[in-house]
């Protein structure tokens, strides 16, 4: 089994140090090809040099399963660039913070299996060539295009159980590549419930922590409750009218959680206002507003916040 991961942003260098760690072939591909040292740091502290010598895009091909750790509004552009190389065979994984871009993905690669998948690992670039591991966090994936036949699936279970252990990596399918990779991970049936509590997650975390300059364990404080509570009630009217679960209390709640879980971080969007890098504010809270205008429901909040962002850009 062969992962290519593409980009090195934060979570494309922790999966990295994860592939590495498991003894995976994998490659990296970036905008223009690079050679360099990664120093990485996991969560228990250990740090580990893994050299990196990018792949090119002619050689896509060599790779089973192509993951996409890249922002939201790089997926169109990368998904075109990488489309000539691209076989029908190979497994598109998309992880990335917001909504909007999945229908885009499977226009472009309509015969490809897709996953889309969310997670709550965190990790941070202090610079170009460094990633610390800041917090373990869970994964939930799913199918959004041509799952894999379930008798394939199974048949490749029982010749898992019954390989020798050094050959386990080269007879998985990737859905057990992914299960180790992203470990702990929950396979979903509708992963856009799942995509929704995430996007809930990041529309009041993200630009409050740009806005006041502040790291997410920050929010918890009182003076912030009564604008994550607002931000979750028109998430929670908006994800309604769509049909998916989750009341303002249990969002609110979920945000509570998460910022207390990563208190410590810097959020996305507070890294790419700082770093005068494009923000991800189109795909979380645009992306509420636009759903919101659909079916006539005023965000009036998540409208300001949008407009805030982008006056900080
Ligand atoms: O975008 C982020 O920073 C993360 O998705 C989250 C969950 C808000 C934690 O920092």
């Amino acid at each position: 089994m062969k992962v290519a991961i593409v980009g090195n942003g934060a979570i494309g260098n922790l999966l990295l140090l994860k592939s590495i760690k498991m003894h995976l072939e994998v490659g990296v591909i970036m905008r223009q090809q690079r050679n360099f040292t990664l120093n990485a740091t996991d969560i228990a502290g250990q740090s580990h040099q893994i050299d990196i010598n990018s792949i090119t895009l002619a050689s896509l091909h060599d790779f089973d399963m192509l993951i996409l750790p890249v922002k939201a509004y790089q997926i169109v552009d990368v998904l075109r660039q990488m489309q000539p190389y691209i076989a029908p065979t190979q497994t598109i994984v998309l992880l990335h913070n917001g909504m909007g871009v999945i229908e885009d993905a499977k226009m472009l690669l309509p015969n490809n299996p897709l996953i889309a998948a969310t997670t709550s690992h965190a990790a941070y670039k202090p610079d170009t060539h460094s990633v610390v591991e800041t917090g373990l966090g869970n994964c939930q994936l799913g199918y959004v295009l041509n799952p894999p036949n379930n008798t394939l699936h199974n048949e490749r279970e029982n010749e898992l159980k019954s390989a020798p252990k050094n050959d386990v990596l080269q007879t998985v399918s990737c859905s057990q590549v992914l299960d180790t990779l992203l470990a702990p991970c929950s396979w979903q049936q509708n992963i856009e419930q799942a995509l929704w509590d995430k996007l809930a997650i990041n529309a009041a975390i993200n630009p409050l922590t740009a806005i006041y300059k502040v790291k997410n364990g920050q929010l918890i404080e009182a003076k912030y409750q009564a604008m994550i509570k607002d931000i979750c009630a028109e998430t929670a009217a908006v994800m309604s009218a769509l049909g998916f679960l989750g009341s303002e209390e249990q969002l609110y709640q979920k945000v509570l959680d998460v910022a207390q879980a990563t208190s410590e971080n810097y959020s996305s969007m507070y890294q790419d206002i700082t770093h005068k890098r494009p923000s991800e504010i189109d795909y979380i809270n645009g992306y509420i507003c636009r759903e919101a205008e659909k079916h006539a429901i005023d965000v009036p909040l998540n409208t300001a916040l949008v407009s805030q962002i982008k006056a900080l850009a």
